[in-house]
């Protein structure tokens, strides 16, 4: 079977915006096509083996971000913040598991959305729906809605802008393990569980100072430097994808330079459909979400159509089924894989099978949920002698209040209005995200 960066063209397809001017659509592909990679192919063979890693246990996966990027809340601060969590987050759960922790930014390039209709109604207005900000606009106008080619554009140098200042952040310093103090946020900093991060970090600290008089140091030992955060993206707007898709010059094999991973959401996974097609011919880590309508079968076959070497690190699944319906719902899934060999790394993303209606018209999640899910989803695999490798959240580094719940930060259902500030799905703040990392990390003490 031949494949080529748009033999996806030639298939069925979902979720798609629908452009009016052809010619401009084709103009931006062109120009994208001539644009700089935003990663090298080499960072996302790293990738791949620290995932494989992951999927042995000798490593766990935080992936996280928000669920839409936005054009509008683009600045330095969102990205320090949500760099700064993700460090916070790795420390809590490498100091009580003794692992590494892989990290995984939803960032810099995920901006497309899949939504459950086609159209949103308002006092009897018909519009298309807001398909995210690479493709159209969230404000509920006809012009605003149109799918417009040249945010692609835009949507790319938010990117590698993004990125360059995560590449900053990893090497220039911010990440150093003498600095874990100064990943505390502002806003968390004089609340019990900040309190908590800094009793940690003053423990790290004693432990950098023991080490710095045993003579390693951040200065000779890199590791103690820098760190890793690499980025991904669902790939949904395939125009964008194939124009980054790019023949590594090194292994001569074709990579998606627009993010070190990608992956399938859970609407567009259909085995003949166009985002397999493209999938399968990308060397890439690559995920695929995981949700309440898929069959032992079925994820069979999609896994041997997506990892047909069954490489170790290839491919991760994102199990997202809901707190009500994991248990029933995920262990025979786990067992037809497990019993058919097949390598793969399990994460759990404990959002969306949890969203509800509040009372108060806002799309929210409850933080008991997302625990809930996250534990079952652990214990399942314990109970099954597989590994379960990682988390991945829709959360920020700002003090937002869109999901319910936690205890160290009871956000109630009257108190969402309050900061909501989402593009599309409500996200974990800042504290429920490491109060999460400090409650999944006693699991390991
Ligand atoms: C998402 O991760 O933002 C998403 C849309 O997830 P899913 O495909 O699992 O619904
Ligand atoms: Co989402």
């Amino acid at each position: 079977m031949s494949w080529s960066p748009d033999s996806w063209r030639d298939f069925p397809i979902k979720q798609q915006p629908k452009y009016e001017n052809i010619e401009e659509l084709k103009k931006v592909e062109d120009e994208l096509r001539g644009y700089p990679p935003l990663i090298f192919a080499g960072e996302a063979r790293n990738l791949k083996a620290d995932l494989a890693k992951a999927g042995r246990g000798e490593a766990f996966i935080i992936q996280g971000g928000d669920c839409a990027e936005s054009f509008s809340s683009f600045n330095g601060d969102v990205i320090k913040n949500l760099f700064k969590l993700i460090l916070q987050m790795s420390v809590v759960m490498t100091y009580s598991s003794g692992k590494p922790i892989i990290k995984i930014g939803r960032v810099a390039g995920q901006f497309a959305k899949p939504r459950s209709s086609d159209y949103e109604e308002r006092d009897g207005v018909k519009l298309p729906s807001y398909r995210g900000d690479i493709i159209n606009d969230i404000e509920f106008s006809e012009e605003a809605r149109k799918p417009d080619p040249s945010r692609m554009l835009r949507a790319y140098y938010q990117s590698a802008a993004t990125m360059n200042l995560l590449r900053a952040f990893s090497r220039g310093g911010l990440a150093d393990l003498t600095q874990v103090h100064r990943w505390n946020l502002d806003f968390i900093k004089d609340h019990p569980l900040g309190k908590k991060y800094e009793e940690l970090s003053d423990r790290i600290d004693k432990a950098m100072k023991f080490l710095a008089a045993a003579g390693i140091n951040s200065r000779n030992a890199p590791q103690l430097r820098q760190t890793v955060v690499y980025t991904s993206h669902e790939a949904l707007l395939l125009n964008y994808e194939e124009a980054l898709t790019r023949i590594d010059s090194i292994s001569g094999e074709w990579y998606n330079t627009s993010a070190h991973m990608l992956w399938i959401g859970d609407r567009t996974r259909e085995l003949e459909g166009a985002h397999i097609e493209y999938f399968r011919g990308i060397r890439n880590p690559i995920g695929c979400k995981v949700g309440p309508s898929m069959s032992s079968d079925e994820l069979l076959r999609l896994t041997d159509a997506l990892n047909p070497d069954n490489e170790e690190g290839r491919l991760n699944l994102i199990v997202r089924m809901g707190a009500d319906k994991i248990s029933e719902l995920f262990p025979p899934l786990l067992r037809a894989l497990r019993d058919a060999g097949k390598n793969v790394v399990w994460t759990i993303d404990p959002m969306h099978g949890n969203v509800e209606k509040s009372p108060n018209g806002f799309k929210t999640r409850d933080f008991d949920n997302i625990l809930s899910e996250v534990k079952q989803f652990m214990q399942i695999h314990e109970a099954e002698g597989t590994v379960a490798a990682g988390i991945h959240l829709e959360m920020t580094g700002e003090d937002v209040t869109e999901c319910t719940g936690s205890t160290s930060c009871p956000i109630t259902t009257d108190d969402l209005a309050d900061r909501y500030h989402t593009q599309c799905d409500p996200r974990l703040n800042a504290k429920q995200a490491l109060e999460l990392s400090f409650m999944l990390g006693k699991k390991f003490d």
